[in-house]
Order: structure tokens, then sequence, then C-alpha cells
């Protein structure tokens, strides 16, 4: 045993320098650099895990309650509001410098019991949706800079969806298109003239039916003078097929119509073997994913957030969506250690900061001139 040991020291030096150097920038300085916000969906609960804390500040400048200000944590009950897990998701960023995009205010999916099988009448339901809004947005008035106002609304097809909100049996909207989502983000404008109000989508990426939808949906509401600032693409990738070849045209019509683009819970789920371990080869076209989606946005001055639906394998929500068919989604391992993806997208970023140089001041002017017309 005691004669290998400096050979073992001798194969882990130099993997132990390769690591903190590729460490020396971190991606949230990576990011800062070229103005880019770089984000994680968060779960509160875990704010007292040292490495999940530690790796946080470290890394994000921006967090998203995981599911913390969803409707059934917010209104469990009709008219009793419970902020207390959001609330330590905003308290624990302004504590790191870090800002918190809220997520979501109405959404056809994960509502409390109470409200999806309420048989409320239209008009209870406009006025259950217009005091859940305005209260959720009122209480975190100056503290979130950015609401999903709507979550998921189209499908594939580019049609909407038939939900509560829509039709089933809606606000008294139904049938009148997008009236609603414009309903909500009008109620949402009213609550906090500051924050910046998103539309947020999956399967949006690229140009497809469904971000045709909502470039028409989000065209119509910048000519009638509706408040909308931004269109949030998830970027959950299930396969190597799935990737957007057109992220960049997609970001560049959104922008063109004056709103922001952020990517909002990126994450690539491989498929695993029984053995529930990513092989390396997985890893390396995860880390190229991630690149990819990385530089696109980051040399896109309209693109002014890149977040992923949390940091570590350790928690995140694939393994559970796909009933352990995928897992390891994330940049970070299960315990805490950078992927190859990781790397690639803190490459990316410095890279666009050197063939793009004037990147920043591009996107500061761009998010200046979006927060000034609002809408
Ligand atoms: C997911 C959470 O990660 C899960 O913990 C929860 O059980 C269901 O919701 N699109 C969204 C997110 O907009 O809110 C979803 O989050 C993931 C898909």
């Amino acid at each position: 045993m005691k004669d290998r040991k400096p050979l073992a020291l001798f194969l882990v030096i130099p993997m132990f320098v390769a690591a903190s150097t590729s460490a020396a920038q971190s991606l949230r300085q990576a990011a800062q650099d070229i103005g880019l916000m770089v984000g994680t969906a968060v779960k509160p609960a875990l704010f007292s895990n040292p490495d999940y804390a530690r790796t946080l500040v470290r890394q994000f400048n921006i967090v998203e309650a995981e599911n913390e200000m969803k409707w059934t944590a917010t209104e469990p009950t009709r008219g009793v509001f419970d902020f207390r897990a959001g609330d330590r998701v905003v308290q624990f960023a302004e504590a790191h410098d870090v800002k918190v995009r809220g997520h979501n205010l109405l959404w056809g999916k994960y509502n409390p019991a109470w409200l999806e099988k309420g048989r409320f009448t239209p008009d209870q339901l406009r006025r259950i949706m217009k005091n859940h809004i305005q209260m959720v947005v009122r209480h975190y008035r100056g503290r979130v800079f950015a609401w999903d106002v709507v979550n998921e609304a189209f499908d594939s097809e580019g049609h909407l969806r038939h939900t509560l909100w829509y039709d089933e049996p809606g606000i008294g909207l139904a049938g009148k298109g997008t009236a609603y989502i414009a309903q909500a983000l009008r109620w949402a404008h009213e609550a906090d003239p500051h924050a910046l109000l998103f539309y947020n989508d999956f399967a949006a990426d690229g140009i497809n039916a469904k971000s045709d939808a909502i470039y028409e949906m989000v065209k119509d509401f910048k000519e009638q003078g509706f408040p909308i600032n931004g269109v949030g693409l998830q970027m959950h990738v299930f396969d190597p097929e799935d990737v957007p070849s057109n992220l960049g045209g997609n970001i560049g019509r959104f922008t063109r119509l004056g709103v922001e683009v952020q990517i909002t819970e990126m994450d690539v789920a491989l498929p695993l073997a029984g053995h529930g371990q990513a092989s390396d080869s997985q890893l390396a076209w995860q880390a190229i994913i991630y690149r990819n989606i990385a530089k696109t946005c980051a040399e896109n001055p309209g693109c002014t957030a890149f977040q992923m639906w949390g940091f570590t394998d350790r928690y995140s929500w694939i393994p559970a969506h796909t009933k352990g068919k995928r897992g390891a989604a994330l940049i970070f391992d299960a315990d805490y250690g950078p992927k190859p993806a990781y790397q690639a997208v803190v490459e990316a970023f410095q890279r666009v900061l050197k063939s793009h140089p004037q990147i920043k001041e591009e996107r500061l002017r761009f998010e200046r001139r979006v927060a000034a017309i609002g809408y």
C-alpha cells in the first residue's frame, strides 16, 4: 500500500491542477463579464446544506423557486396565502446579491385541488385569478424582478390548450384566443409596474408551430400596448434530436419585437442504463448541447438570462419525471463536482467575450430599452 501512495499522488495532482485552473473563473463571473444573468431553479429547503448553498452563490446571480411560488404553495386554501417558502428564496437571494425570477402566476397544471375541483363559474374564476395574481405580485413587489406570468398555454400545434383559465370554463373569455393571457399580464402589471412580465413555455425554443403562435401573440400584445416584456424558453432537452437548430433565429425575431428572451429551465436529460450512471460519451455530447445553447444565448444581446432547472444531479426533477429512465441532466454531479457541461458553459461565455467584446454594453442597452419602453 505504502509504495503506491506517491504514484496515486502523482496521478491526482495534475487532475487537481486542471480542475482548479478551470474553476478559476466561476460561471457567475464569466456571465457577468458579458452582461448576462445566469440562474438556476432552487429548493429553499436545501439552503441549510453548505455544499448546496456554497455552489449556488458562487456560480449564479439569479434564482427561481422550483415550486414555492406556484399556486399550490402560495394559495393552498382559497383566499389564504402562504409566502413563507417563497420568502426564504427572496431572503437568501438578497443576502447574496442574487436576483429573483418569479415562477409562476398562472398555469393550467399543478393547481391545488380546491381550485381544480371547485366548479367555479367564469365570474368567480375571474375574481380568484385577479386576486391571486395581485396578492402574489404585490407581496413580492420590488423584490422579484421578473415574473413568468403565464406558463405553458400553447400546445405543440400552436393552439391554446384547454384549461381552467381559458375555456374550462375560463374567466369569461373562452373562445377569445389570448385575451385571458393579456388580462393576466394587465393585472400583474397593475400590481407591480416595474416587474418584467414574461410568457414562458417549453418546446418553443426553435422556430416551430408553437413558437410561431407565441410570436404572433407577442406581436399582437406589443401592437395593442399590453404589458409584456419577455418570452421564457424553457429548453428542457430530452434527446440529442430535440436540440433546437434555430434558437438564434427565434431569439432574433422576438428581440426585433422589443422583448427580452430568457432561457429559463435548461436541462439535458440523459437516457440512463440500469446502473443509473451516465457514460463519458454521454457527458461529452451533453456538454456540446449546453455549449451550443449557452453560446447562442450569450452572443445575442436580446437573450438576457441563461437559467437551468437546478444545478446538481442530486436534486433534479428529471428522474422522477421520467420514472427513472433519464437523469444526470444538470451541470454539477450529485456530489457538486463540475461536469464537462459546466466547463462547456463557462468556456462558451468566455469565448463570446473574445468574439463579441461589445456584447455587455449591447445587452445592457437592449435591457434598458425594454425597461424604458415597458410595453
Ligand atoms: C416541476 C418541478 O421541477 C417539480 O418539482 C414539480 O413536481 C413539477 O414542476 N416546466 C415548468 C416547471 O415550468 O414549473 C416544472 O417544474 C418543470 C416543467
